[in-house]
């Protein structure tokens, strides 16, 4: 039985005291939650503070990106030690944002994905499609290629210790939300591909996040679908009520 996961990535938002805010009032409203694991991933700026404001309770931390080398001359990056010391557990992979505004490629994801794994991060590796992709019918093709490009040259035991993000692109911060139907089927998919590639019992323990404008008016019914198994939530988790609201519609599905 694979465990909802609940996941709150709040890209460019919040201070460092915002987050601390925010934090402390998820703790409190979180505390007596089970049957779910709840990460929060705020920027990197805001790692500690959260960490700090979470102290005691069982969510977790994780990162929104990372580099895939243990140190060097990359200015601006973090890599992977650093997410660890900072408290984290998780990392994002592969958001559409990255890929769209700062030209990660499949190559990349990869190479992140396996350091993440070295290093003992569980990475949350986004795949989706764009609008122009799923009206051309090749959703299919487009999440085959991503999904082999990320996890090339992994073997079993190492994709069993990753998550999988479905982010439709075109649901993402649009207010559109792909239907239960539309998720599930993509969701079915991913879980067969990691099927024919690491074997079934490997793809039947990894969990398939669905994303893209998740909120607590419809993360019950996408919760509630067999190949769904938890949410990477944008927008509406920087919003305690909202995704208290969310977390909870997991634990009951
Ligand atoms: P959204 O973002 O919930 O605001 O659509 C989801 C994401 O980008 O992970």
């Amino acid at each position: 039985m694979r465990i909802p996961i609940v996941a709150g990535n709040w890209k460019m938002y919040k201070t460092e005291e915002e987050a601390f805010a925010l934090a402390s009032d998820l703790k409190r409203r979180l505390k007596d939650v089970f049957g779910v694991k709840v990460i929060l991933c705020p920027p990197f700026t805001s790692l500690f503070s959260v960490r700090k404001a979470m102290e005691g309770s069982s969510i977790l931390l994780g990162a929104q990106n990372m580099h895939w080398e243990e140190k060097g001359a990359f200015t601006g990056e973090i890599s992977p030690p650093m997410l660890l010391t900072a408290g984290c557990k998780y990392v994002i992979l592969g958001h559409s944002e990255r890929r769209m505004y700062f030209s990660e490629t499949d190559e990349f994801v990869n190479a992140k994905l396996k350091s993440a794994l070295k290093f003992g991060l569980s990475p949350i590796v986004c795949v989706g499609e764009k609008l122009d992709q799923r009206e051309a019918n090749k959703t299919e093709q487009v999440i085959e290629r991503q999904m082999d490009g990320a996890f090339k040259g992994l073997d079993a035991q190492q994709a069993a210790a990753t998550i999988v993000a479905y982010e439709p692109v075109w649901a993402i911060g649009t207010g559109k939300t792909a239907t239960p139907g539309q998720a599930n089927d993509v969701h079915l998919l991913i879980r067969k591909l990691l099927g024919s590639r690491f074997g079934k019992d490997c793809a039947e323990r990894i969990n398939i996040l669905y994303g893209g404008s998740v909120k607590p008016e419809n993360s019950g019914e996408l919760l509630g679908m067999p190949e769904i198994d938890g949410a990477l939530v944008g927008g509406a988790s920087l919003d305690a009520e909202s995704f208290e609201k969310i977390v909870m519609s997991a634990v009951r599905s």
